[in-house]
Parts: structure tokens; sequence; C-alpha cells
């Protein structure tokens, strides 16, 4: 027989009162010698669907093996359940088991913490959270090229190996081939790059930004959707050393237009979850969080507040609140100063515009005042930051100037000021981080428990 997946059992009656087979996972088994209970979960959905052994066809010996974590293959006849609890079960006929587990399976009981789970990350997505988590990241990923495509943007396949350095803060992961025990050296005692792989120095991408422009400068509107790296030594709870980020880049965008995109794409992600992933958030909402579904709504429902970063620090410093990084002009916020405006003193999203030029990246249009440049950044309630991005500078000369100013060598960025170079256009984009979007979206508070593998300083498993 075919496999039903317990999902679309669950989902409609249409099965009820046919034999179906179904496959997966323990969770319980319970019940006497009349009659005995499985609680069987193949991944589908956080739902589990009983299984009843009637034990006039079945023997003790034969269901020994059925404990929690093992996997076992039912047929039998699907019918409503005269229990509560659930509205459909499965009346077995037949029993194939696939594995056992015996008592040293770590998740023998409900209730784990996180951080149990955490030390047992390859086997947490057997849990109802991690499977939820798992699939809301899924559909969300699915929702991000849906959004794009529905609007015309094309997916751009941005290198993960690279030689520049989009950010410009130098936390990037070296990729050489050159034996790290006896480097060859060049006759002034450098390391001699031109033995390396590539002949000269490589990395994993910080940003698929820079390679984004020369695709939005041809085929207008492009996003790109991959693996970024970060060897940052921050080990906070929004910090991975690799996530995912999707970074979308316009030809012929303003900063305006820039931010109404970013406001459109992330409610539409919102809704999507909202609207596909019900069960898994509803069963997120009731362990983790209460009050997600109302804040996921509230998003939904509220324009996000546009201010400069100048109002947002006059904000923060006339609001008397004692943080434990002060603030002033020119400073870069911390998480707390961000999560102050949109906790406390706006209660919605906020978008802050027009930063301090020497805290903001190289590529971002300067503003007339020469202090502040076009940049954009997107925060969120929890969260603090969750897209960063900018109008980017068009102008070939102005550009230039900054590169020199900050040192960067002229020769890894002649490539790039060929777009200014040639046809230059106005253009305008910015990076969303996945895992943030998905921490908002689950209420779970540990980027580490939104991602499969999670990678962070000293901790690199499977
Ligand atoms: O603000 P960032 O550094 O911006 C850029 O990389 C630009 N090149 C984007 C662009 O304009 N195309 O990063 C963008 C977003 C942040 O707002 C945050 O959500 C996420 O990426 N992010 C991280 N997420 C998890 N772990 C980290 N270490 C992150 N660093 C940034
Ligand atoms: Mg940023």
């Amino acid at each position: 027989m075919k496999r039903s997946k317990i999902a679309s059992l669950l989902a409609t009656d249409t099965a009820v009162g046919t034999i179906v087979d179904v496959r997966g996972w323990v969770r319980t088994r319970r019940g006497n010698k009349y009659v005995q209970f499985v609680a069987l979960n193949d991944g589908s959905t956080v739902h589990n669907l009983q299984i009843v052994f009637d034990m006039n066809k079945f023997n003790d010996e034969e269901l020994k093996p059925i404990t929690t974590g093992a996997s076992i293959h039912v047929t039998g006849r699907l019918v409503e359940s005269q229990g509560k609890g659930q509205k459909y079960e499965i009346q077995a006929d037949t029993l194939e088991i696939y594995g056992t587990a015996d008592d040293t399976y770590p998740l023998q009981k409900k209730g784990h913490t996180l951080e149990f789970l955490r030390e047992k990350a390859h086997l947490r997505p057997r849990t109802n959270t991690f499977g939820a988590v798992l699939r809301v990241r899924s559909a969300l990923a699915y929702a991000i090229h849906k959004f794009f495509h529905n609007k015309g943007f094309f997916y751009l396949h941005t290198p993960l190996i690279t030689s520049s350095d989009c950010e410009g803060a130098g936390a990037m992961f070296q990729v050489t081939t050159l034996p790290l025990n006896e480097l060859p050296r060049t006759d002034e005692g450098n390391v001699d790059y031109s033995q390396d792989f590539f002949g000269k120095p490589t990395a994993l991408t910080v940003s698929g930004q820079l390679e984004g422009e020369l695709g939005a400068t041809a085929i207008g509107e492009i996003y790109t959707f991959g693996p970024t790296f970060r060897a940052e030594n921050s080990n906070t709870q929004r910090h991975l050393s690799e996530f995912w980020m999707i970074e979308p880049e316009m030809a012929f965008y303003d900063i305006t237009d820039n931010m109404d995109l970013a406001e459109e794409f992330v409610k539409y992600c919102i809704r999507y979850v909202l609207d596909h992933c019900r069960d898994d958030i509803e069963f997120l909402a009731e362990h983790y969080d209460k009050e997600l579904i109302d804040r996921l709504e509230f998003v939904l429902h509220n324009d996000f507040v546009r201010l400069t970063y100048t109002e947002g620090v006059e904000i923060l410093e006339k609001s008397g609140h004692k943080f434990e990084f002060p603030v002033s002009w020119g400073v870069d916020l911390q998480s707390e100063h961000e999560r102050y405006l949109v906790e406390k003193h706006f209660k919605k999203p906020v978008i802050l515009t027009d930063y301090p030029k020497e805290i903001k990246a190289f590529y971002m249009k300067q503003n007339e005042d020469g202090r502040t440049v076009r940049a954009m950044d997107v925060l969120f309630p929890q969260i603090g930051e969750i897209i960063g991005g900018s109008e980017r500078e068009a102008d070939f000369g102005k550009l230039k100037q900054r590169i020199d100013e900050l040192h960067i060598p002229m020769k890894d960025m002649c490539w790039y000021l060929d777009t200014r170079r040639y046809g230059t256009v106005p253009h305008s984009g910015f990076g969303l981080g996945f895992e943030r979007l998905l921490l908002f979206c689950t209420g779970m508070t540990n980027i580490r428990d939104v991602i499969p593998f999670p990678r962070t300083p000293k901790n690199c498993e499977f």
C-alpha cells in the first residue's frame, strides 16, 4: 500500500472508513491487556495519530518492541475516535516494526528543556517543538521565493567563496588550501597567496550584496537567498556564525521604495505563516509564548514607524532610561536601544533611517548634510534589528572618495565601481536575516533553536 501522511489524513474526512497505511515514530504507548494505544508521529504535522491495537488480534510479544522512539508501519481502518483528544484513530490490522529504540533513547519523556535539546541537536527534529520550527522554516523559505517571483524579481545566485569584503567589518572566515604548518612565504616574508588555491586570499561571503548590485544594474530586480558567514565572536541569542540571508536589490528604487518593499515583504511572510502553519504556530504559542499570535497579527495590522537616526537618538536621550551602553549622536545603536524604541516608546516596528556615515558601510548613498547616509534598519519587538539596507551611492566620484577614505584597496573594487562608471542608476536594497525573522514568527528566543545545525563560536557539531 501507499503511505499516507498523517497531516493529510487529519486534514479532511475523505479517508475515514478506508484502510490506510501510516509510518512513523512512536511517541508513547499505553493501555491494558484488552487494548493498546500508540501515539504515532510522522513529522508531517505536530499532531500524533492514535493507533488502536485490539489485543484479540495482536499479542503482547508483538507489541513489546513498541517503545518511545521506535519506528513502525501500520495498516488499518481510519475511524472517528470515541476517545478524547483526537478526532480520528486507526484500528490496526497489520504491524511491521522497522526499528526499535531502547531506554537509552534520549527523548524519553516530554518537556525537555531547550538547553538539553541543544545538546541533542542531532535528534531534536523528532520533538514536537523542532518539528514545528523546521516546518515553519521550510514554509517561510517557500513564501520568500513566492513573494519575489510574484513581483517579477529574479533569483540571483551570488558566490559563497569570495575575494571581496562587502561589509568591510573584517569578520570573514578565510578559505585556503595552503599548508598551515609551513606557509609559503614571499621574499618580503608575507604569506605567498599566489600559491593558494585561487592564487589570492579568499573567504566565505558576509553578504551577496555587491554581486547582487551587478545583477540589479543589469536585469533590474533581483534577490539572493543563501548562507552567509560571519566570524564575529558574538555569543548572543541573535547571532550565528552561519546564517541565511535574503538580499533583494532593485534598480530605480530610492530609499522610500526600499522601505515600502521591506515592510510589504515582512508582512507577507508573517501572513503566510499565519495562513499556512497554523497548527505549528498554535503549538509554539501554547508552549513558549502566549502572546505570539497577537504579536504577529499586531505587526500585520500596523504601519511601521519611520524616523531618522537623529530623531531616534533624541528620543533615547530624553527617555531618562538607564541604558547599559550610554547613547549619544554618533554611537552605533545597541539592541537595548533598538528595543527601547520599538517596545517601550512606539510599541510598533520601527524603520530608522539616515545614520551617521562613520557607523555604516562604504556603499551607502551620502546625504547632502555630509554627515549621514541613506541607510535604513528595520527594528522589531523582541529581536531588535531584523533588516539592514540602504539606497546605494550611485555617483562614481562620491563612492570612489569614500572607498579611498576607508583605505579599501582599489584593485579589489574596480569591478564594483564599473556599475557606477558605466550607466549608473539610482538603486537600493536590503538584507533580511532569515533566522531573525524565524525567531519572530516562532516565538523562540534563542537563534540556535531556529536553524537545524547552528554554528556559533566554539560550536560546530555534525
Ligand atoms: O545589517 P547587515 O550586516 O547588512 C548587510 O549585510 C547588507 N549587505 C544587506 C544589504 O543591504 N543587502 O545584515 C543584514 C541582516 C541583519 O539585519 C540581521 O537580520 C542579519 O542580516 N544578520 C545576522 N543574523 C544572524 N546572525 C548574524 N551574525 C547576523 N548578522 C546579520
Ligand atoms: Mg546591520
